[in-house]
C-alpha cells in the first residue's frame, strides 16, 4: 500500500479512481485548508469516533505535508485537487478504521521515523519502556554490546538501541520475511545498516553465538481474545505479530527456552509484556535459571517490561 508522501513524491498525478473512490471527495473539491477541516471533523463525529476535531487537524495536516499549528494558521488556503483528494482518500480509510501512521506508512518511534508495511506491527510508544528499561542498565553506552532483537518487525528495537549506543552491533530476526525487508530498508534510511544484520528466523533458531543483550516484544495476545480487539488492531496488525496462542504465553515459552544459549555472561534480556502478564513471565523465566532483574511499568502505570539476567 504506498504511502500519501510516496505519491507526493513520484511526480505522477493520483489516477482519477483516487478521486472517484471516496464518495466525500466531491465534498472537498474547490474547497479551502479551513472547509476541509469541518467536512473531515463533521464525518469523523458522525461515524462516531472520539476527538473528531484533533483526529481531523491531524489527518488534514499529514495529507497536506503540513504541521498542526500551519493547518491553523492558514484556513483561507485554498486546496488543490491533488490535495483535496489526498484528504479525501485518508479521510476514507480513517473511517474504515486504518490508524493514520498505516495510511501514512510510518511512525516515529524513540525519535526516528521507521516505515510500515502489511507484514510490521505498527509500534506502539508503550514499547518505547523497553528501551527505556535497557539503556537504565547500560552502565558505558562506549561498550561494543552485542544486541539481538527476537521478532524485530519494523526493527523499532534494535534500531532505537543502536541509535544510542554507538559502539553496538545487533541481528534483528522475524519469521516474516516481509517484516525483515521493511526493518532492513529501515536501518539503511536511519544511517544503522553498517552495524544491523537483519534476518529471517524462528525465534533464534538461525542463531549462533552469545549476546550482552536480548529484546523481544512477543505477540502476547491469547489466539481467543484478538477477535475483540479494536478495529484498529485486529484489522491492520499482522496477525502474526499479535497471537500469543492459547494463553498468549506461547511466544515467552519459546524464547524463554533459547536464552541460556543465547546470554553472554550477565547478559541481559528485556521483553515487552501485555497487561498482567508480569507474575506469569516471571514464573517462566525463572525455570530457565535466569534471574528476574525487574519490571518497569509504562506511563499508564502498567508493568510493560521484565527485565532478567544470565549468571556471571
Ligand atoms: C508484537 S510484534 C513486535 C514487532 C516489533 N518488535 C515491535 O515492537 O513493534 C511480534 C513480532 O514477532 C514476529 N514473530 C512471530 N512469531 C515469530 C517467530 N516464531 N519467530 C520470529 N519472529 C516471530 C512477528 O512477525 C512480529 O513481527
Amino acid at each position: 500500500m504506498p504511502a500519501p508522501q510516496d505519491e507526493e513524491h513520484s511526480g505522477v498525478a493520483p489516477p482519477t479512481s483516487l478521486i472517484l473512490r471516496s464518495p466525500r471527495s466531491g465534498r472537498l473539491e474547490g474547497r479551502t485548508i479551513g472547509s476541509a477541516l469541518e467536512v473531515a471533523a463533521a464525518d469523523l463525529t458522525s461515524a462516531g469516533f472520539d476527538e473528531p476535531r484533533r483526529r481531523a487537524r491531524r489527518l488534514v495536516a499529514a495529507a497536506l505535508g503540513l504541521s498542526v499549528t500551519e493547518v491553523f494558521a492558514y484556513p483561507e488556503r485554498p486546496l488543490t485537487d491533488r490535495e483535496a483528494s489526498r484528504i479525501a482518500d485518508m479521510l476514507h480509510r480513517t473511517l474504515a478504521h486504518e490508524p493514520l501512521s498505516r495510511v501514512l506508512g510510518t511512525r516515529e518511534f524513540w525519535g526516528l521515523e521507521l516505515r510500515l508495511s502489511a507484514d510490521t506491527l505498527d509500534p506502539r510508544p508503550e514499547t518505547e519502556t523497553v528501551v527505556e528499561a535497557v539503556l537504565a542498565r547500560v552502565t558505558d553506552r562506549g561498550l561494543r554490546y552485542r544486541i539481538l532483537d527476537l521478532g524485530t518487525g519494523s526493527g523499532c528495537l534494535l534500531l532505537a538501541l543502536l541509535s544510542e549506543l554507538p559502539e553496538a552491533t545487533g541481528i534483528g530476526v522475524d519469521r516474516a520475511p516481509g517484516a525483515v525487508a521493511m526493518a532492513r530498508d529501515n536501518a539503511v534510511a536511519l544511517g544503522l545498516a553498517g552495524r544491523a544484520r537483519l534476518l529471517a528466523s524462528d525465534w533464534a533458531a538461525a542463531i549462533a553465538g552469545r549476546f550482552d543483550i536480548v529484546v523481544a516484544n512477543p505477540p502476547y495476545i491469547a489466539t481467543a481474545a484478538i477477535a475483540g480487539l479494536p478495529p484498529e488492531v485486529r484489522d491492520f496488525d499482522p496477525q502474526r505479530a499479535l497471537d500469543g496462542g492459547a494463553d498468549g504465553l506461547e511466544a515467552y515459552r519459546a524464547i524463554a527456552a533459547a536464552l541460556p544459549r543465547l546470554l553472554a555472561p550477565e547478559g541481559l534480556f528485556a521483553a515487552e509484556l501485555g497487561a498482567g502478564q508480569d507474575e506469569d513471565v516471571t514464573a517462566i523465566l525463572a525455570g530457565t535459571g535466569l534471574a528476574v532483574d525487574g519490571v518497569e511499568d509504562d506511563l499508564a502505570g502498567i508493568a510493560r517490561c521484565i527485565l532478567a539476567r544470565s549468571g556471571p
